[in-house]
């Protein structure tokens, strides 16, 4: 085996220039004006596949291309499936990178740019780990397949719809999905719950026009007004959701996984002083790691209204809008969750205003059965990279396409994370560490061994 080692290491440089050469692709899913760049990474990816002499294409969809891509058959071994995404999020506040976001940037052992870590780099670990079993060993150990789709950020609207109809083209023994974080650097983790998502825009309006808040203002309703007493009203000062069965469907955890978890080895200080706070907020009687993990939120996302320029302006604002989003755990249902919210929008929403809520995308939380021999083959494919089991954990993000991968493929779906949680993902300064994403690749190629050996 130490041929493959061999050529991890004496690839490792063109490796990070092809990372690099990937990353200048600024690929916003959410921004209209990147579409050339959206069909550029996919373009990219396309001809990464190629290069390995894999069947590959890009498929148009009403937003966002997919790139499919399949490896020569090797009969009688299993199928993996590979999903990642090439999209990124929003760069915004620009001021605040250290350097460029599409200008990938080497300080300190770590590759910074928007889509380092998620999900460009660490997507990338599984390309090269065929590409190294193939110019070394000449064949592949497994089959793989891969789907990688450019709307993940934006809630994966068309890859869940092709899923639905090419269940059989993506048929698989197994999902692989490397687009989330280690417990702590050097602690992997085997990732077996996501948290879901249900996100809205509320838009209110009220006047036909900015008044003069003095003349106007005390008779006619403001809709920033109205819209923060709205948003106010969704949660309680003990962090509980305030929607009409809200909790009803929430699956609790049990006293063994609350155990479990309470026995990681999880420093809270560090957690907090890691984005420059003191206090830890949220639903009381949970811990930290529950409340990240597997129990739902509220936030709001963003929220406009009125003046915004230097110095004061007296005005009563016509409009005013927000966007915000609710985390959901295991069994809750996004489609309840809107028909509760529009029941309690009706309720607050004064009279003087008019509303109107957009639901932007929900999916819901997944947790995956850790009984499988492909957990197994994973966990010892981690240990052979990393040097150390891995510990199972949930995560707080989602990856909305995963409960549908359960659903329609009905295999299991390995979670493995080689980022961090400071990576900065959504942040500024986004970046990935570039041990991680050489281990990735290691963890990845004994990984395809390992789910091989399961067959045979
Ligand atoms: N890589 C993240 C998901 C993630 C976040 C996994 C944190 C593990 C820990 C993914 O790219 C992401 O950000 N997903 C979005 C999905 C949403 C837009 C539907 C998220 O969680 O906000
Ligand atoms: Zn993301």
């Amino acid at each position: 085996m130490l041929q493959i080692d061999q050529y991890l290491q004496a690839q490792a440089a063109r490796f990070e220039e092809e990372l690099c050469e990937f990353l200048r692709i600024a690929s916003i899913s959410a921004d209209p004006q990147h579409r050339p760049d959206m069909e550029r990474a996919a373009a990219w990816l396309a001809e990464q596949f190629a290069r390995l002499g894999f069947a590959s294409e890009v498929i148009p969809t009403e937003r966002h291309p997919l790139v499919f891509a399949q490896s020569p058959e090797v009969p009688g071994a299993p199928t993996v499936l590979v999903y990642g995404h090439y999209d990124v999020q929003p760069v915004e506040p620009l001021q605040m990178w250290l350097s460029p976001p599409f200008e990938p940037t080497r300080r300190d052992g770590n590759l910074y740019a928007r889509g380092a870590t998620d999900d460009k780099g660490q997507m990338l670990t599984h390309i090269k780990s065929a590409e190294a079993w193939l110019r070394v060993r000449g064949r592949l150990p497994v089959n793989l397949k891969y789907i990688i789709e450019g709307e993940e950020e934006v809630g994966s609207v068309s890859l869940e719809q092709y899923l639905e109809s090419h269940a059989d083209r993506l048929a698989c023994d197994c999902v692989v999905i490397s687009d989330g974080a280690q417990f702590a650097p050097g602690v992997p983790a085997i990732t077996y719950g996501l948290r879901g998502i249900a996100y809205y825009e509320l838009r209110l309006s009220g006047p036909n026009r900015d008044l003069h808040s003095g003349s106007f203002g005390g008779t006619v309703t403001n809709p920033a007004n109205a819209l923060v007493r709205i948003l106010s009203a969704l949660v309680d000062e003990r962090g509980r959701v305030q929607l009409p069965g809200f909790y009803d469907d929430v699956i609790p955890l049990t006293p063994r996984e609350r155990r479990q978890i309470a026995e990681l080895p999880f420093d809270e200080q560090q957690y907090l002083a890691q984005v420059g706070v003191e206090n830890s907020t949220g639903e009381e009687g949970y811990s930290l790691l529950e409340r990240r993990w597997a129990r739902p939120t509220y936030d709001i996302n963003g929220l406009w209204s009125g003046y915004q320029g230097e110095g004061a302006k007296t005005v009563l604002p016509a409009t005013a809008g927000a966007k915000f989003s609710f985390r959901l755990v295991p069994n809750q249902q996004p489609a309840k969750i809107t028909a509760a919210l529009k029941q309690r929008i009706a309720e607050l929403c004064p009279p003087g205003v008019r509303w109107e809520l957009l639901d932007l995308h929900g999916s819901p939380g997944v947790l995956i059965p850790l009984d499988s021999p492909y957990v197994e083959a994973a966990a010892r494919a981690i240990e052979r990279a990393f040097g150390r089991r891995p510990v199972y954990t949930r995560e707080g993000g989602s990856i909305p396409v995963v409960g549908k991968f359960h659903q329609v493929l009905r295999c299991p779906v390995l979670l493995l994370g080689w980022g961090r949680d400071d990576d900065n993902t959504h942040s500024p300064n986004e970046k990935f560490s570039l041990e991680d994403f050489h281990r990735g690749i290691r963890a990845s190629v004994w990984l395809w061994e390992e789910i091989a050996c399961l067959q045979s």
